[in-house]
């Protein structure tokens, strides 16, 4: 039995008083949520505060982490830093990384690497652009991108403790949302690869879906056998609908 997962990526919203006011009112909400894991993933600014105002029950997240140990990496933040302020997960991957930062498998195996080593859980973001679902590409790109970090692991353990998030980038913040259907047979793809590659993991390793999952439509999609949970964007930063999605897993 996989236990739900539901991660808000606030992105790079909010400055510290909204942080402080966002995390309160999700806290409150999710007090009488079980059976759920929900966690919250300010920018890096807000971490410590968002942290200490956490009650059990909902866990801290990062957006990203550096691809290197403590060092010479002007402007990126160890994953080792991350576990010491208590970030239990760490967004990997994300579309936005790819397309604005050029984040590219090797990059994104290194970070993984890097969250594994420090015992944080990956959220490693796979998905692809309407470009590439118009030319039947989307098992392709989903296969590469997932591929292309496992190879990069040299640990046995491969993907470990990790999550994997399908955000069909065509999904993210357009409110065009992927259909039950549709992220049902791209996340029993992504089962079919994890049997092949990561044998041991296949059947463990939470799915999460993420791109325009509202409260509307969240049940539908963690109805699914293979949707798992959510990875949220724009519902994150309203409490009431980020804790009404994680009220439906
Ligand atoms: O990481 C989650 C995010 O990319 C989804 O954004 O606004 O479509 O829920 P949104």
């Amino acid at each position: 039995m996989r236990t739900p997962l539901i991660a808000g990526n606030w992105k790079m919203n909010g400055l510290s008083a909204d942080a402080m006011a966002l995390a309160d009112a999700v806290v409150e909400r999710a007090a009488g949520l079980d059976g759920i894991e929900t966690v919250m993933c300010p920018p890096f600014v807000h971490l410590p505060m968002v942290g200490d105002r956490l009650k059990e029950g909902v866990r801290l997240g990062a957006q990203n982490c550096a691809d290197a140990e403590q060092g010479a990496r002007t402007g990126e933040i160890a994953a080792d830093m991350l576990a010491d302020l208590g970030v239990s997960y760490v967004i990997l991957g994300h579309s936005e990384r790819r397309q604005f930062y050029g984040e590219d498998d090797a990059a994104i195996a290194a970070r993984y690497a890097q969250a594994l080593k420090a015992r944080l859980r990956p959220i490693l973001c796979v998905g692809e652009t309407l470009e590439e679902r118009d030319a039947g590409r989307t098992q392709a790109v989903v296969a590469e991108q997932i591929n292309g970090v496992v190879d990069r692991l040299e640990s046995a353990a491969g993907l470990g403790g990790g999550v994997i998030a399908y955000e069909p980038v065509w999904a993210i913040g357009t409110g065009r949302t992927a259909t039950a259907e549709q992220a049902q047979g791209v996340h029993a793809f992504i089962r079919e690869i994890l049997a092949e590659r990561q044998p041991a993991l296949a059947d463990e390793m939470r799915l999460l879906y993420g791109g325009s999952m509202k409260p509307a439509n969240a049940a539908d999609l963690l109805a699914q056998p293979d949707v798992d949970g959510g990875l949220i964007g724009g519902a994150s930063l309203d409490a009431e609908d980020f804790v009404a999605i994680c009220a439906a897993a």
